[in-house]
């Protein structure tokens, strides 16, 4: 696989409601803008706003059917409201008119897009564009301070000459500030100045030159972990065993093949770590004797002698000046029993728990959810893509960090 480098959105899925007002007709930019920057983009049209831009000119540059504003059996039968709700990591609304904007101050769901915003557990963005003394009005000036009083992040607007030809604040921000600006709010600072060392994907332990026991371990989980984490401001270190993944960008990867490489990588540059976190699906045992030359087949049995690998983690926890300690458990049957077992054997200060063996989670898939666990909490991360997960998890890692 090609390896690219990834950027600002990359991974990221951004739902971008356009609503009824003449700054619609910079839409298809502004999806170009945002796909430029690795976005994946799903497009809600509210009511009246085909009149300002051609709903087949959006699904030309995102590549997907565009959603109207009505919610029928339909519409619902396909990507229905809860699915768009959930598929987005962040909701963007550009533009954002006076009456969307009141109406999502109170919290109507009365059309798609505004169902989807009251449904979504994701951040929503609004670049408001409308009449200058529309902009003015109180009760915009209090719709956006109650907005914003929730955390929606309002981008713009910008002053100057306006289609109605007058001049003042209300105007949309260009597509380019309005991409870069929703990039950015993936940035959150939550680690900066903080040194993050994380162990991805499989371990290959060698039978001989072209045999070996390994797993179905991806990589994507702990690829994913350390794109959050260089997007939370710290600078990371990913100790990867053989993926197809392109290491994200600002990331040290430093590749290696069996445990006793993943070990000695790790503890070359441990000293210097404020948090660990083992995502790595490391065998538990390794070939005793690999053979040099390629093993013939003349028997019909044959027996591999192994021997336990050790444990990088608990080693690491154990370490002198440890950094904070995050371990996973993969597990089949009582996951939070066995992974609290894990925490407090291996002496750590988190782990996150999943369930594997299920179909889309754990090894492979796409999506995972998990229970993590410290010594006082339990916290229910749930079914999500990986990047989303990563983002959340990195989050909780942040809060949970020592003064
Ligand atoms: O890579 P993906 O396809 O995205 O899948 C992600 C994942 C399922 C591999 C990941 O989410 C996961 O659960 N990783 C841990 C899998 C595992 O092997 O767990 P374990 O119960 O064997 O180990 C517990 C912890 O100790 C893990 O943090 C592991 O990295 C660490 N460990 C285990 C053995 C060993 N010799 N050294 C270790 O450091």
């Amino acid at each position: 696989m090609a390896k690219t480098a990834l950027k600002p959105l990359s991974n990221k899925r951004v739902l971008l409601g356009i609503s009824a007002g003449i700054a619609a007709y910079k839409g298809p930019d502004l999806v170009r803008k945002l796909t430029e920057l690795g976005a994946e983009v799903e497009v809600i049209l509210t009511r009246n706003a085909d009149q300002f831009v051609a709903p087949l000119a959006l699904q030309a540059v995102s590549g997907r059917p565009v959603h109207n504003y009505a919610m029928t059996a339909e519409s619902e039968s396909g990507m229905g409201h809860i699915d768009l709700a959930r598929w987005a990591d962040i909701v963007l609304i550009a533009p954002a008119t006076a009456n969307v904007i009141a109406r999502l101050c109170q919290g109507n769901a009365d059309e798609l897009l505004t169902t989807v915003c009251v449904a979504t557990q994701a951040p929503v963005a609004i670049a408001p564009a409308m009449n200058q003394q529309m902009w003015q009005n109180p009760a915009t000036i209090e719709n956006l301070a109650t907005l914003a009083k929730r955390n929606t992040l309002i981008l713009g607007p910008d002053s100057g000459e306006q289609a109605c030809g007058e001049v003042g604040p209300g105007r949309m921000l260009q597509p380019t500030d309005i991409a870069a600006r929703v990039g950015a709010s993936f940035s959150t600072g939550s680690l900066s100045g903080k040194n993050v060392m994380i162990t991805a994907g499989p371990t290959w332990e060698a039978i001989d030159p072209v045999r070996g026991i390994t797993n179905h371990s991806s990589g994507l989980m702990g690829y994913a972990l350390a794109q959050a984490a260089v997007e939370a401001g710290a600078t990371v270190t990913l100790v990867s065993g053989p993926t197809n993944l392109p290491p994200p960008e600002r990331v040290k990867c430093v590749n290696i093949i069996s445990a006793l490489d993943m070990r000695q990588a790790v503890f070359n540059d441990i000293d210097s770590q404020d948090i660990f976190i083992g995502v790595a699906a490391v065998a538990d045992y390794r070939p005793i004797d690999s053979a040099d030359q390629k093993i013939k087949k003349n028997a019909d049995e044959m027996v591999i002698k192994m021997t336990k690998n050790p444990d990088i983690l608990a080693e690491v926890a154990c370490h002198t000046n440890r950094p904070f300690c995050v371990g996973f458990a993969a597990e089949t049957n009582d996951v939070v029993d066995y992974a609290r077992g894990k925490l407090e054997r291996k002496k750590l200060d988190m782990i996150a728990a999943n369930r594997v063996g299920i179909a889309d989670g754990g090894f492979g898939s796409q999506n995972n959810a998990i229970t993590l666990i410290t010594k006082e909490a339990v916290i229910e991360l749930p079914k999500q893509n990986k990047f989303a997960l990563a983002r959340n998890l990195i989050s909780n890692i942040s809060e949970h960090l020592p003064e």
